[in-house]
C-alpha cells in the first residue's frame, strides 16, 4: 500500500475546470473517479459520453462535508448521520432520497442518489475547492477495469481535460452501496465496509425485495479485462504449458508453471488482495507476453465476498459470453 500522497499543486486548476463545467479525474481512496460538477447536468452529461456509459446507470455524488449533504437529500433520517459518523469520510455510498437540485442525468431518472464521502484529501480538496458536489463514476471505460493509478486512467480515457495524479489508491475496489429501509439496510455492490460492519449500528434486511429498477449498474459483466481472465480452479487451469498466462496470487499455492506471478499479499491479508486487484488485471492486460490472465479465488467471507464479486463480474464475459 502506498504511503498518502502530498497535496497536489494542481488541485486549483482542476478546481477551475470543474467550475467551467469540466471533467477532471480525481483520486479516491478506492478508485480514481471521473468527475463534473454534480449540479450542473451538461458537464454530467459529458462523463457518460467520454466512459461510453449508458444512461440507465447512474452516478455517485461525492461531498466533502455534511452542510452539502442536507442540501442534496430530502426525508431526513437520523440512520444517515449514524453511518455517515461511523463511516465517512470513507468507502461507504448510501443511497438516499434525492432533493430536487440534483439533475436527473447524475441518478439516470431515480428519485434516489448514491452519495458518499471519500477519505482521500485530494478529492476532498478539489470538492471543496470546487464550491459543488463532485459527481463521478470509477474513471475507466464502461465496463472495463476501474483504475487505481492516474495511468490507468490516461490509458482509457485519454480525451479527459485533467488528471489529478494521487498516486495508486490505497483501498482498491469500490466503495459499499447500501440502501436504508424500514427495517433495517441492504447492500447493492460489496465492498471493504462488510455487512457486519454495518450490522453492529442497525439490523442487515433480508426481507424486504430490491426492485431491479431501484438498483441498476447490477451487472453481471463487468471490470473485464481485454484478454481473457478466468478465476483459476482445477477445472480452468491449463493442465500444460502455462508460459503465456498470468497468475494473480493471493497464497501462493497454484504459482507453479505459471509465465508470470503477481503475489498480492505475502501474509494472507484480503485488504492487500482487494488493493492490488485491478492493478494486476491492468499490468498484465498490458503486458506482451501474456495472453491470458488467471487469479487465485478466496474464501466468501467477509472482504472476501467483494473480492469473488469483482473476480465474477471479470471473468463473465470471458467464460460465458465469449465462451474460451
Ligand atoms: O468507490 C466508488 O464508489 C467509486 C469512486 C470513484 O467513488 N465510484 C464508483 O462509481 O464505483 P461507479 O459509477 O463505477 O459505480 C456506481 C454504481 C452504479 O453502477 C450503480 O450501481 C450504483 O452505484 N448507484 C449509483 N446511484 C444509485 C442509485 N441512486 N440507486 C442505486 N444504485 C446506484
Ligand atoms: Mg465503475
Amino acid at each position: 500500500m502506498n504511503e498518502k500522497p502530498m497535496r497536489s499543486p494542481n488541485i486549483q486548476i482542476a478546481a477551475d475546470i470543474i467550475k467551467a463545467g469540466g471533467v477532471v479525474a480525481m483520486p479516491t481512496e478506492t478508485v480514481y473517479g471521473l468527475g463534473a460538477n454534480a449540479l450542473n447536468p451538461i458537464a454530467v452529461a459529458r462523463i457518460f459520453e467520454l466512459k461510453q456509459r449508458p444512461s440507465f446507470d447512474p452516478l455517485i455524488v461525492h461531498i466533502a462535508d455534511m452542510d452539502n449533504l442536507n442540501s442534496l437529500m430530502v426525508n431526513l433520517d437520523e440512520r444517515v448521520y449514524m453511518l455517515a459518523e461511523r463511516f465517512w469520510p470513507g468507502p461507504l455510498t448510501m443511497v438516499l432520497p434525492k432533493s430536487d437540485i440534483i439533475p436527473d442525468i447524475v441518478t439516470s431518472g431515480l428519485s434516489t442518489v448514491g452519495i458518499r464521502m471519500p477519505a482521500n484529501d485530494i478529492a476532498l480538496d478539489l470538492i471543496l475547492s470546487s464550491g459543488c458536489p463532485i459527481a463521478a463514476p470509477s474513471a475507466n471505460r464502461f465496463g472495463h477495469i476501474s483504475p487505481t493509478t492516474a495511468e490507468h486512467v490516461r490509458k482509457q480515457l485519454p480525451d479527459v481535460d485533467f488528471i489529478l495524479d494521487g498516486g495508486s489508491t490505497n483501498i482498491g475496489i469500490e466503495s459499499t452501496i447500501i440502501r436504508l429501509t424500514d427495517i433495517g439496510f441492504q447492500i447493492l455492490r460489496k465492498g471493504i465496509i462488510t455487512k457486519e460492519d454495518i450490522e453492529s449500528l442497525m439490523p442487515y434486511d433480508l426481507q424486504t425485495r430490491i426492485d431491479k429498477l431501484s438498483s441498476p449498474g447490477q451487472l453481471k459483466s463487468h471490470y473485464s479485462p481485454r484478454k481473457p481472465f478466468l478465476i483459476a480452479d482445477t477445472a480452468t487451469l491449463p493442465s500444460k504449458s502455462k508460459s503465456n498466462a498470468g497468475l494473480i496470487s493471493f497464497s501462493g499455492t497454484l504459482e507453479e508453471g505459471f509465465g508470470k506471478v503477481i503475489r498480492l499479499s505475502q501474509t494472507s491479508d484480503l485488504k492487500e488482495y482487494a488493493a492490488g486487484l485491478f492493478g494486476a488485471m491492468h499490468s498484465f492486460e498490458d503486458d506482451p507476453d501474456i495472453s491470458i490472465i488467471f487469479a487465485e479465488p478466496v474464501l466468501e467471507t467477509g472482504i472476501g465476498l467483494a473480492i469473488m464479486d469483482r473476480l465474477r463480474k471479470a471473468e463473465f464475459y470471458w467464460k460465458y459470453e465469449h465462451s474460451i
